[in-house]
């Protein structure tokens, strides 16, 4: 997975106006509108769409890496050199102060009225499929059924050679996780790594739902890594309807059809609603 070349320092970007209530349920309304004429709309959410469960996200104001700086992107060669001592390094060596916040944050997070929101919409027909770029677990939780954890997923552990996912419960390893029991390959938590490519599998899925959309639900994301990013922009090109829901202006605006300055916590529910109608 790889950002944006050039990342400058987060500009801390600060949302835009949000307009009255009127306002808001009319455009609303033109997401509705939107979605009821659609054949198969895909979601496409990242960080933002966690952070009224509590878990920050990573870029603008109060973004992890805008606080503690973006991470190296070589963590993936670094596992690759040497998994044993990676994990051993893990459990011994003082972790990143921006690991140890998400991972507080994630520990205790729980679905929102966004994501229950979604798994409604999806029960509904309005919704075919969701994409995430987030590994909190989230989504699966809240009741999603056709989703597809692009960057991972954080209660899980996969093999680097088959690609064979095992959950992992409530045991963190301390130490180097035995070998793949279906392959005997090098296993690593399921979360993508910075560097590290997306698995077949899960860029596969993600492409076919992005092919099959005539309209994209991108909620929560700066849009700004890729490849996951860059299906917004495939979606688009294929002639797919791109909805924005941030309550910051993001590189994705531009080719947006409609973009609802709100948060996923106020603008899913109004939807929900307002489709149910
Ligand atoms: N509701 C909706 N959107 C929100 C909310 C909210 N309550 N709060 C913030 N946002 C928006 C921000 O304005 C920002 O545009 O969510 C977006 C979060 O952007 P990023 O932090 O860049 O997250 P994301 O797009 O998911 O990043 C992609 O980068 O570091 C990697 O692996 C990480 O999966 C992540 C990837």
């Amino acid at each position: 997975m790889t950002s944006e070349p050039a990342q400058r320092p987060s500009s801390g970007q600060s949302p835009s106006p949000r307009g009255s209530e009127e306002e808001l349920q009319a455009t609303i309304d033109q997401i509705a509108a939107i979605v009821t004429e659609s054949d198969y709309v895909v979601g496409m959410t990242g960080a933002g769409m966690s952070v009224e469960s509590g878990i920050p996200p990573f870029r603008g104001a109060d973004g992890l890496w805008t606080k503690y700086g973006t991470p190296r992107m070589d963590g993936y060669s670094d596992f690759k050199k040497d998994p044993t001592g990676w994990w051993n390094r893990r459990t011994n060596e003082k972790i990143d102060a921006h690991i140890v916040e998400l991972r507080d944050a994630l520990t205790n997070a729980e679905p929102h009225k966004g994501h229950y929101a979604l798994a409604e919409l999806e029960k509904q027909g309005s919704l075919q499929s969701l994409v995430t770029q987030n590994i909190d677990a989230l989504d699966e939780k809240a009741g999603l059924q056709n989703l597809i954890e692009i960057h991972g997923n954080r209660t899980k552990l996969r093999c680097i050679e088959c690609g064979d996912r095992v959950s992992l419960g409530d045991f963190v390893p301390l130490f180097a996780p035995d070998p793949c029991n279906q392959c005997g390959g090098v296993v690593k938590f399921d979360t993508v790594m910075f560097g590290e490519p997306i698995p077949d599998d899960v860029m596969a899925a993600s492409r076919a739902e992005i092919d099959k959309a005539d309209c994209v639900l991108a909620i929560g994301t700066s849009a700004t890594v890729r490849p996951a990013s860059g299906l917004l922009w495939i979606a688009e090109a294929s002639g797919a309807t791109i909805i924005e829901i941030n309550p910051t202006e993001t590189k994705l605006t531009p080719i947006c059809e409609v973009s609802l300055r709100s948060t996923a916590g106020e603008a899913l529910p109004l939807l929900l609603q307002t489709l149910a109608i």
